[in-house]
């Protein structure tokens, strides 16, 4: 039971205290969920194994998603063993869950630096040649195999440095040049004509030098005829980015005609360097206030998503792991945080009804 009394009971006194801004009398019947409230696809990123170990957490996505995206599953590292070849399992249960559960895959990610494993790099460094001919054979294997049954790909993740206008100074591109961005969509699209192919990028909702540069290499793209579908908000919010920034950045983002997911959404109130471990703290506890402050961020940027980004362009919203027990925040950045809309119990939090009110308000 995902909306049990006694998970909607404790909200609802926080209010009757005239505490909170966000209302719960329409507080959900069981059946329904984020996707029932929603005009456009909403989605979650999972650990497939954990899925199906946890009855609780399948109920939390059969209910409210019906796309789904691997966090880790899906990415080159994991699908490839140490001499190169393809190691399905996890790409077809993942396959598998999603059509029993009529939801759509999302493929996170072909191309990484940080999933490219080192002996890729090593022949890379060593043979040009051999980079350019892998690129193509990894991109086309994989696109075949997943046909049909992955509907969108983030073709290229993360290809700019976190802050600044400059391209990562990735294997990738130190050895291929800028070029085999272009080459990697073209490779996708050849191998499944009909899937969706984004690039996907973080801090472009708030670094506007950064944003600027990816968008004049997508520009670049749809000039020179490279099939891309869509641009990727990672959207690893802060609570202290402003409501308008980001409206800007997606309104940039739209201006140029193509798809906007919000790829990998979760609000953080601490902050981080970027990095691994990179947690810097300051609050060490989750207060009411704090609940609500944050419930109001996720309404607002579901609202700001729905007036700037025109409906044709509305590709979906996909939570980042979408619990506070599970958030790869605590133990990446070794930063206690509450960034999702569920709590540790699993539970809905005043941020997930933030959400909903921002996807039923009349606009
Ligand atoms: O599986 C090992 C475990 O055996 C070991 O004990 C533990 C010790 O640290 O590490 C575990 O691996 C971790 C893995 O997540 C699985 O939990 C890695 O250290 C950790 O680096 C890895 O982090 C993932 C990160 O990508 C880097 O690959 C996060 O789960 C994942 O959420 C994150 O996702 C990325 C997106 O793909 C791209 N956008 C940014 C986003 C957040 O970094």
């Amino acid at each position: 039971m995902l909306f049990t009394l006694k998970s909607v009971i404790p909200f609802c006194l926080l209010l009757s205290l005239g505490m909170a801004v966000i209302s719960c009398t329409d507080a959900l019947p069981e059946e329904k969920g984020l996707k029932d409230w929603s005009e456009f696809p909403i989605g979650g990123a999972v650990n497939i194994e954990a899925v199906l170990e946890d009855a609780k957490l399948q109920q939390i996505i059969k209910q409210n998603f019906n796309s789904l995206t691997a966090t880790n599953d899906m990415k080159m590292h994991h699908v490839l063993d140490a001499d190169g070849t393809f190691v399905w399992g996890k790409v077809d249960t993942l396959v598998a869950f999603c059509k029993k559960n009529k939801q759509h895959l999302f493929g996170h990610t072909l191309i990484w630096h940080e999933a490219t494993p080192a002996w890729v790099t090593e022949k890379a460094v060593e043979d040009s040649l051999w980079l350019r001919d892998f690129l193509k054979e990894y991109v086309t294997t994989y696109v075949t195999h997943c046909k049909g049954d992955v509907v969108a790909w983030d073709v290229v993740n993360a290809a700019f440095e976190s802050h600044g206008g400059a391209y990562r100074e990735s294997v990738w591109y130190k050895v291929l040049g800028k070029e085999y961005i272009a080459d990697a969509f073209r490779y996708a699209h050849t191998a499944d004509p009909s899937a969706d192919l984004f690039y996907n990028d973080y801090n472009i909702e708030r670094d506007t030098i950064k944003l600027h540069s990816v968008l004049k290499m997508i520009t670049a793209l749809q000039k020179e005829n490279v099939p891309i579908t869509g641009i990727g908000f990672q959207m690893h919010l802060r609570m202290d980015v402003p409501d308008e920034t980001i409206a800007y950045a997606l309104k940039k983002a739209a201006d140029t005609g193509l798809k906007i997911h919000l790829s990998e959404v979760d609000i953080i109130f601490n902050t981080h360097n970027d990095r691994k471990y990179g947690g810097q703290q300051q609050y060490e506890t989750l207060t009411e206030e704090m609940k609500q402050r944050q419930a109001n961020k996720y309404k607002n940027l579901v609202k700001i998503y729905r007036t700037t980004v025109p409906k044709e362009q509305q590709y979906g919203i996909t939570f980042w792991d979408f619990t506070d027990r599970d958030t790869w925040i605590r133990s990446f950045f070794k930063l206690k945080d509450w960034p999702t809309v569920f709590d540790e119990n699993l539970n809905p939090k005043p941020a997930y009804y933030g959400f909903v009110e921002g996807l039923k308000e009349q606009l």
